[in-house]
């Protein structure tokens, strides 16, 4: 694991606040390191940024492909605010990571619920929030929350992801935002993590979703369903209508498919 100093050092004079940040060249995964040092005592706002991981983690146990040219960042929180208004962690990431990337690469993602943000149609971003509870308090203790950006396309690059799988610049286009965007994300985020509960960020969520007047299909208890999706409530709910009855879709319980 090599230690970029001089990148680190970048990022903490572009942050709001004092935070430790450790940047690797490749990690298997920054949730996972992360989480080892918040077991350790790690302060609240804590980074921990690869260039590439060789076992990102997506949300459902997926994996997440994270090659060079990407961003792959994790925050670690130790949120005193209600359980309720921690669930609402990752939509405020989701805005987040959206506006930063709206302010330092001039382009303007759309939110595909729960946690992806899109590009001309293709998933630039992913957010995985994790949280370990306290068993004696039954309080959560931290929790990280992990984003990926592909910021830059590989030159060889998705693969078998590449239908889905896109990024904010092609191979050829000259860039250095890697240390802009990094602490452009955590300085709004911190911002709505201020005040989660008082869901201002939800506005823009809204603004920026891609699923709302669509058809979707997700899968729930294995039978595969067709809904429309109507609104997200203000607890980033997902409110849909099939034949006529309103179904209401929590966070973390399904993915959708736009029809
Ligand atoms: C998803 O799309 O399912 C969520 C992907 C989350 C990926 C980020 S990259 C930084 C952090 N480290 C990980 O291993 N995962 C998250």
């Amino acid at each position: 694991m090599i230690r970029d100093n001089i990148t680190e050092n970048k990022i903490k004079s572009l942050l709001n606040g004092g935070a430790e940040v450790f940047v690797f060249d490749e990690l298997d995964s920054t949730n996972t390191y992360l989480k080892s040092l918040a077991a350790d005592g790690a302060n609240e706002g804590s980074i921990v940024i690869a260039k590439s991981q060789t076992k990102g983690r997506g949300r459902l146990g997926r994996s997440f492909l994270s090659k060079n040219g990407g961003l792959y960042l994790s925050l670690l929180l130790r949120p005193q605010s209600s359980a309720e208004a921690s669930l609402m962690i990752t939509s405020a990431a989701a805005v987040a990571a959206a506006r930063a990337i709206e302010k330092i690469c001039r382009k303007s993602p759309k939110i595909k619920w729960v946690n992806d943000l899109f590009l001309n149609g293709k998933k630039i971003s992913g957010i995985l929030t994790e949280g370990v509870i306290n068993p004696q308090s039954g309080q959560l203790e931290y929790a990280v929350v992990g984003i990926g950006v592909n910021i830059v396309e590989p030159k060889d690059g998705f693969g078998e992801l590449s239908n889905i799988a896109g990024a904010i610049y092609s191979p050829d286009e000259q860039t250095d935002v890697f240390c802009e965007l990094s602490a452009e994300i955590v300085n709004i985020f911190m911002e709505y993590y201020k005040a989660l509960d008082s869901k201002e960020y939800m506005a823009e969520y809204k603004e920026r979703s891609m699923l709302i007047g669509k058809d979707v299909s997700y899968i729930k208890d294995e039978m595969l369903y067709i809904a429309r999706v109507l609104d997200i409530d203000n607890n980033a709910r997902l409110i849909l209508e099939r034949n006529g009855e309103k179904i209401i879709l929590q966070a973390g319980e399904v993915s959708v498919r736009i029809n």
